[in-house]
């Protein structure tokens, strides 16, 4: 069998880290450097001819320095003779621009892609595209993992109640997953009707299903500015939920969304470590996917089925 190597970019070394412990094997060390023009340069510091190449880079913020880091790292692997190259992308950012709803605009999912291909990326590992049809904007073999067994042990573990909850999804396009949180949980789901008029504004007019004396368990894919949050908390309240825990799998929490979260009347929030975020903060449960990225790279590495990673 090929030997296998583990390099992470800069965009996540913790997670990096982690996911090699679990591998148990040596996180491979890559230099960057910036040239006074501003260019970057990656080094990959150790062999990979003819090994199974493992490049660990979630698309966070700098998303774009993180992307060329990323790009650069592929086309170093492959000019010195990778064997593969896999990119395992946590949080693949650009899967928000996967349509035409505007005119004239970019359709960055789809371009995205296609860079990572024309680097030398031969398979992507991503977790909780924010479609699920944005895996087939790739002309390479993509494993799409989720966050449901984590949240699901979670909420589950914890001898909580949950006689009364229920799970919400923000919007229609989530309620699929939000279902599936729900029957794994075996409380029933509900749904809002959103509408996003701007990157800072959404409306949510109603919400499909009962929430009424329930404790809510908000599902989204992720949390960025919280606009859609907290747009989805008022509409909760009008409607007399119990409570509402909120949970997401990229806890992006752009302009200070975390702590208006807090601040907010939200029990807690919940997220995984796809992207770097706050350990200790006093409402914030992080729960890490290391252990679900080492499994699949492990099963990916040894050519065998990473379906068992979807059961609960
Ligand atoms: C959008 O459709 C996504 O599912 C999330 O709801 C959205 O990306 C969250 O962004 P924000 O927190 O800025 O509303």
């Amino acid at each position: 069998m090929r030997e296998i190597a583990v390099f992470g970019g800069s965009a996540h070394p913790a997670l990096t880290t982690e996911i090699c412990a679990f591998l148990g094997v040596p996180q491979q060390p890559v230099q960057l450097q910036r040239f006074a023009n501003d260019c970057l340069e990656v080094q990959l510091q150790a062999n990979c001819r003819e090994r199974d190449v493992f490049l660990i880079q979630p698309l966070v913020y700098p998303v774009q320095e993180h992307l060329v880091e990323l790009l650069l790292m592929a086309d170093a692997a492959r000019g010195a003779s990778a064997a593969r190259v896999t990119a395992v992308i946590p949080h693949y950012a650009y899967a928000r621009s996967d349509k035409k709803d505007k005119p004239r605009i970019s359709i960055g999912a789809r371009l995205v892609a296609d860079l990572l291909v024309t680097a030398g990326v031969d398979r992507v590992l991503t977790l909780t595209l924010h479609s699920p049809q944005v895996h087939g904007f790739f002309s390479v073999p993509v494993d799409h993992l989720h966050a449901l067994r984590e949240f699901t042990a979670y909420f589950r573990d914890r001898g909580r109640d949950l006689s009364r909850a229920a799970v919400v999804a923000p919007d229609l396009g989530y309620a699929k997953s939000a279902a599936d949180f729900a029957r794994r949980l075996g409380v029933p789901v509900a749904a809002g009707a959103k509408e996003r008029i701007s990157d800072t504004e959404v409306r949510i007019t109603a919400i499909i299903g009962d929430v009424t004396g329930r404790d809510v368990i908000v599902l989204d894919d992720e949390i960025s500015r919280g606009t859609t949050v907290f747009e989805l908390l008022a509409r909760l309240r009008e409607q007399g939920a119990r409570s509402v825990a909120v949970a997401c799998t990229h806890g992006l929490f752009a302009d200070n969304a975390l702590d208006k979260l807090a601040a907010a009347d939200v029990t807690e929030v919940v997220c995984t470590n796809t992207a770097p975020v706050p350990l200790d903060h006093p409402k914030l449960h992080v729960l890490s996917v290391a252990p679900a990225l080492a499994e699949a790279i492990s099963r990916i590495h040894n050519g065998e089925s990473v379906s068992a990673l979807f059961q609960v």
